[in-house]
């Protein structure tokens, strides 16, 4: 993929952009618009080559979006989509940073807004609405920052501090992803308080469930069998403890599937899912709950790289929740695992990683919004052997991407060969579409200049026999012209099916679910 020197910082806490900590706002950022323009080709051959490194047309993507709800029947269409095509792309991601004259400092902290592209009798319609969540709530009538975000934390007493870390009163803004647990829809962050909505209003209905834990993903398996939720939560206080739950698809009681102890848990953004296991990937990047409390900074920036730990894997028996490993490999940093199976008496496990946790500062506002690049994430498969107690590791396919996305339904905890994903090309952001082919070792991008795609969601044709059988569909920035559009490919070809235009920016989101109609 494109080798060029990037700044793969560490993560180093006391030289992260704040525009808001204890004491007040730093100052409001001030967007450098320098768009330096060039021209990059991208083929089929699994390999992006750059001519001249270019530009920064892609900060459009950044800027806060001030419209509370809208609704537009029709949008602007460009080819045709397919009949079989109906249903929703329902999608949350951080819309605002601005709270007064105050700012939430990462890319992960922005307020929520959720959006729906809805599709029927070839046409598209749109909506999007701002999550009531309390944070959005508090912040709106308060006119500043009232709770704890990822990489913002509001001045609080050493009091407040400890109670919000031993009491649920933490933030609810659920701006990673959303998903459903039989009828009901959930948008989710990493706190354990996931926001039920109503798809059609997109209006926020209320707390969905309390996770068994101060933290957890959002990145929920569903159970093949009856459709209840698998989903990770670190219950941390005087003794910390990793814990699997699973919810029964009408229920709103997690029950505790699988535990361990733990002293310093990891960062955990996600797990993966096997036949037989729960697979939890222990990265370096690791806390002392106590800080979270005393230290006055904000949640992520108290974790420690620590690559002298290594990666380790501890797979979780799914029906007994009996644990084996860890398994200890070589250090890496990821947040999204792509897929797990079992084969010949091994363990597969996927995974996009990073050399280290510097995406983490990284990705603060202030950074983003100077042009600094995203590091490019590689997909990996450990291979783990349970009997011996090994890990081995390869690179898979010569396309680094991440938000990657598989045929789920079809090929979730089962060998499979294609994922998709985006990747970073020359203009430091996610910048073109990836298809890879995991057994093949090979991979193809689809992109257009100055254009800027999001996670591709794959949506499986009806009836479809091959795996990559169905479309994917990605939200993309324009950065040339502005605005925001939703792109149709063909899944295994990557040839542009059709497009809508947005009635706005949709400034860069992270995740979405297809909900057939
Ligand atoms: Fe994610």
């Amino acid at each position: 993929m494109l080798q060029r020197t990037r700044e793969d910082l560490p993560f180093k806490p006391d030289s992260s952009p704040r525009n808001y900590v204890c004491g007040g706002p730093i100052g409001r950022v001030q967007r450098p618009w320098t768009a330096l323009r060039g021209r990059r080709r991208v083929g089929t051959s699994g390999v992006a080559t750059t001519e001249t490194y270019t530009s920064n047309t892609h900060l459009g993507g950044f800027d806060s979006l001030s419209v509370e709800e809208k609704r537009v029947e029709g949008l602007p269409l460009e080819g045709r989509l397919p009949e079989w095509l109906q249903g929703s792309l329902l999608r949350t991601g951080p819309a605002r940073w601005e709270v007064g004259e105050q700012s939430l400092n990462h890319w992960f902290d922005g307020f929520a807004m959720l959006h729906r592209f809805a599709f029927k009798g070839g046409n598209v319609s749109y909506a999007c609405r701002m999550v009531e969540s309390r944070a959005y709530r508090a912040a709106r009538e308060t006119g500043e920052i009232a709770y704890s975000e990822f990489g913002t934390d509001p001045c609080r007493s050493l009091f407040a501090r400890v109670f919000a870390m031993f009491s649920p009163k933490i933030s609810d803004n659920p701006n990673v992803n959303l998903g459903w647990l039989g009828e009901r829809f959930i948008a989710m962050t990493e706190t354990p308080i996931p926001v039920e909505f109503d798809p059609e209003t997109l209006a926020a209905a209320g707390v969905a469930y309390e996770a068994p834990g101060l933290l957890t993903t959002a990145h929920p398996h569903l159970d093949r069998d009856g459709g209840a939720m698998l989903n990770y939560a670190a219950k941390l206080g005087p003794r910390n403890r990793y814990r699997f739950f699973r919810l029964e698809p009408g229920s709103r009681e997690p029950r505790v599937i699988a535990e361990r102890p733990v002293r310093e848990p990891a960062y955990m953004h996600s797990f993966g899912l096997s036949e037989r296991w729960l697979v939890l990937a222990e990265f370096p990047f690791v806390v002392n709950p106590a800080r979270i409390a005393l230290s006055g900074r904000p949640y992520i920036e108290n974790y420690r790289w620590k690559p002298e730990l290594g990666t380790r894997f501890t797979l979780f028996d799914r029906h007994t929740g009996e644990a084996t490993g860890p398994f200890e490999t070589d250090a890496f940093f990821g947040f999204h695992h792509v897929n797990a199976f079992e084969r010949d008496g091994e363990l597969i496990v996927d995974v996009c990683v990073l050399k280290d946790a510097g995406v983490v500062a990284a990705l603060y506002m202030e950074r983003l919004r100077r042009g600094e690049p995203h590091p490019l994430a590689e997909v990996r498969r450990f291979r783990i052997d349970p009997a011996a107690g090994t890990v081995s590791h390869e690179r898979l396919v010569p396309d680094g991407f991440d938000l990657p996305r598989i045929n789920y339904g079809r090929c979730n905890e089962r060998p499979y060969r294609c994922a998709w994903g985006v990747g970073v090309g020359a203009s430091g952001w996610f910048d073109h579409i990836v298809r890879a082919d995991v057994e093949a070792g090979s991979s193809k991008t689809w992109s257009e200049p100055d254009c800027f795609p999001g996670e591709p969601v794959f949506v499986a044709r009806p009836g479809a026999e091959a795996e990559d059988d169905g479309v994917l569909l990605t939200l993309v920035f324009d950065g040339a012209r502005g605005g925001t559009r939703l792109v149709v490919l063909d899944a295994r070809s990557l040839e542009e099916i059709a497009r809508a235009e947005a009635p706005h920016t949709i400034p860069y989101g992270f995740h979405g679910q297809f909900a057939r109609a």
